[in-house]
Parts: C-alpha cells; structure tokens; sequence
C-alpha cells in the first residue's frame, strides 16, 4: 500500500507513494526543503485521518509553526489537531514524555514504545544529528536506531543532514528509502532539485527533479531534469 508525501509532484518520481509502515532517510544541506517536505507529508497524514508524530531535537513547536506559517498547506490546523502529537526531546516536557514509555534501552526502545502504544502511522523525526546527545557511540546505536524504527508499524520520515551527497552513512544502507535534496549554486541565483535515491521494492525516477516553493509549499516539477 502506498501513502501520499502531500507534495504535489513527489508521488510521481515513486510509482505513486511511499510503500507503508517503511522508513525513509530524507537528506541534503541546509535549507534545502527537508523540514518543509516532512511537514507536508505531517499535514497529509493529518488529512487522511492518520495518527501522527513529529518529533524534533531542535526546534520547539512554535519555532516550527513559525516557519511554515508562510505557507498554506494547513499546518497550522495539522497542529491544532489531536492526531498530531509533537516531541521536542530537547525540552524537559518531552523529556519527561518519553521517559513513561519503556523502562530501559534508552531512547530507541522509548520511542519505539511511544510508536506502538499511540498506534503511529505517520512519523517524522527532525532529525539525526542531535541523536548524540542521546547516544554513547553514534555508530553503534544508529543501526540499532533504525533497525528498532523500520520494524514499527509506522511510515518514517527520518531527517539526516549531509552536505557532501557522495559521502553516504549507515542510515541511508539501512533505510528503506532515501531522499536527496539539493542546492544548486548557479551565477547568482539557486536552484532547487530532489533526487529518490533509492526506494525499495518501487521502480523509481532517480534523475534530479527541479522543486521549488510556492505559497502552497514545495512542489516537484516531474517534467524538469537539473543538471548536477
Ligand atoms: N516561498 C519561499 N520561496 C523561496 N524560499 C523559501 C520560501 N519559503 C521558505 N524558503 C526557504 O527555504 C528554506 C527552508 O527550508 P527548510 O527549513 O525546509 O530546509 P531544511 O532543509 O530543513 O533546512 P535545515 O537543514 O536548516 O533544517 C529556508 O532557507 C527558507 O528561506
Ligand atoms: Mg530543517
């Protein structure tokens, strides 16, 4: 069974959606759409009716809604609904949520916890880069992180950021699926692309595809290929 991202274009490059309950790592540099993208595929699961989760190592919910507020894919009343619920695991509040659900293991086991015992079917996690506060060794749990994740019943977007697109890391071998964005500096200006790099069990569209920001969020142009 496939999802919708909620951004019009993506489904295209991915025979129609996400294959359900799979994880997939979104990355690219720095603003380049990964926040935007996972709060649209947030706000469509919302829509559909589905349980969801986001959960955030740097932003609070308001910087969030702050940032979207510019634009009118309907964030703001995904936030308001009682489908979506929002972690900040750097605040003592969220702290406090994650540490009722399981005893021991750390945050994989809580979180995995919190997945399954709130019955998640969409989740967003923004994103690896603060998992060391968490983690002792980075490389040794991060597997056991998304290993723990991909067996939940949920559809995981997991943001990972990365600057160099040729240096890949565990996440993106042991993710379902992986996202690229991109950030093209041309004389000037920039331009926007997104790249399915990989997607399990779905024939995709792996070229560089033009996206860019309207006041309905992003959009993926299917029909503009950009040159890397
Ligand atoms: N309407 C718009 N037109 C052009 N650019 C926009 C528009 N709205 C937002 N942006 C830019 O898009 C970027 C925000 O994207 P987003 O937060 O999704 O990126 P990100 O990949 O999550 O970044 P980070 O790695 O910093 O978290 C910002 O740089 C913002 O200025
Ligand atoms: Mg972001």
């Amino acid at each position: 069974m496939r999802v919708s991202s909620g951004v019009p274009g993506f489904d295209d490059l991915v025979e129609g959606g996400l294959l359900k309950d799979r994880l997939y790592v979104v990355s690219g540099p720095p603003g380049s759409g990964k926040t935007t993208f996972c709060s649209q595929f947030i706000t469509q699961g919302v829509k559909e009716g589905k349980e969801c989760l986001y959960v955030t190592m740097h932003e609070t919910k308001e910087e969030l809604s702050e940032d979207m507020s510019g634009f009118e894919f309907g964030f703001d009343r995904a936030m308001q609904s009682d489908q979506l619920q929002f972690l900040n695991l750097v605040t003592e509040a969220g702290k406090r949520t994650i540490t009722q659900f399981g005893t021991d293991g750390g945050l994989t086991n809580r979180l995995v916890a919190f997945i399954e015992s709130n019955g998640i079917d969409h989740c967003v996690i923004d994103s690896t880069m603060l998992l060391q506060h968490f983690f002792s060794d980075m490389s040794d749990e991060i597997t056991g992180f998304l290993s723990a994740l991909k067996q939940t019943e949920a559809t995981i977007l997991l943001i990972s950021e990365m600057t160099d697109p040729t240096s890949y890391s565990d996440e993106h071998y042991l993710a379902h699926g992986v996202i690229f964005f991109h950030n093209f500096l041309d004389s000037g200006g920039m331009t926007r692309g997104v790249q399915v790099i990989k997607m399990r069990g779905t024939a995709i569209d792996s070229d560089i595809r033009e996206l860019s920001f309207s006041d309905q969020g992003l959009r993926v142009h299917t029909d503009r290929k950009v040159q890397g």
